[in-house]
């Protein structure tokens, strides 16, 4: 098993006195070390950050545990493992990516990590440029990563973490701040890379449309229960979504307004709009 909760609570002195807020509740969870693209979805402080920092030990659970790979972390006036090596093994790209960078040059902040993580120097520079041209930053290279757009400093923070290949993906909100081709060309990444490294990636969006082009288990918060946790299709396919707080994604509305008005039987795996059309060019609308 890659990652699991158990009976993981997350509560938070509030400002006022005595006040205690409850960010997580009795989460159960169980996470595959491989092959995994999850979206957690949700209604704005859910919960879904909190749920994430705990896959990597940024956070420590108030009770219950969390299990990554073979180490367990328990609440902190316990013993818990080293984080460095589950850091290593699990990456993190936060919500707010100006957050993780600090470096003079955008080079030197990708190659932090690498380094850090005992990489020697040649390789981890390599292995960042080799990151920084997949990712279409190499002209960033010299510049401070203060000095560059909301986006261009989020695909930094995607690089940072790409550059020492770890075992699994965390992402909170990847697509924040980018135009919607800008969007689309990091989630193909993502996508490219789960699949031809079987990679588990764990993403965080408010974007249902790409929630439901690219994930295949959803994850569904709110008011920091877990209340969803399974495939795509069946949370949209009665009101399971709107008592959460969640919108239908478009490709979804198309297809049940061809159903109802048109009078066509199409199924709900169509997970994009070419894709659709190509099926729909090809005269198989009648399932
Ligand atoms: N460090 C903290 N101190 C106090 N309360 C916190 C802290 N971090 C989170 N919370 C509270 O926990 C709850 C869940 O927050 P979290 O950031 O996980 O929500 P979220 O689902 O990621 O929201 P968003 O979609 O806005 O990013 C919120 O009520 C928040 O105020
Ligand atoms: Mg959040």
């Amino acid at each position: 098993m890659g990652i699991s909760f158990l009976h993981v609570n997350q509560t938070y002195k509030g400002a006022r006195k005595k006040e205690i807020m409850v960010a997580l509740e009795d989460i159960c969870l169980d996470i595959n070390e491989k092959n995994e693209f999850i979206a957690i979805v949700g209604k704005t402080g859910s919960g879904k950050s909190t749920l994430l920092q705990h896959m990597n030990g940024l956070i420590l659970p108030t009770s219950g545990n969390v299990k990554i790979f073979d180490y367990v972390l328990t609440p902190k006036k316990n013993k818990n493992p080293k984080l460095k090596k589950i850091r290593k093994r699990v990456g993190y790209v936060f919500q707010f990516p100006e957050y993780q960078l600090f470096e003079e040059t955008v080079l030197k902040d990708i190659m932090f990590a690498p380094l850090n993580f005992g990489f020697k120097r040649e390789d981890a520079e390599k292995k960042s440029l080799e990151i920084m041209k997949l990712l279409g930053i190499t002209d960033l290279k010299d510049k401070s990563p203060f000095n560059i757009s909301g986006g261009q400093m989020r695909r930094v923070a995607i690089a940072g973490v790409l550059s020492y290949d770890p075992d699994i993906i965390l992402l909170d909100e990847p697509t924040r701040g980018l135009d919607p081709k800008g969007a689309l060309d990091i989630m193909d990444l993502f996508y490219k890379i789960h699949k031809e490294t079987n990679k588990t990636i764990i993403m965080i969006s408010h974007d249902m449309d790409i929630v439901y082009k690219y994930a295949n288990r959803i994850i569904v918060l709110n008011d920091s229960k877990l209340v969803y946790d399974g495939n795509k299709i069946d949370l949209f396919k009665d009101d399971t979504y709107r008592i959460n707080h969640l919108t239908k994604p478009e490709i979804l509305k198309l297809i049940d307004y061809l159903n109802s008005k048109l009078n066509m039987n199409i199924s709900y795996d169509h997970y994009d709009l070419d894709e659709l059309l190509s099926y729909l060019e090809g005269g198989n609308n009648n399932e």
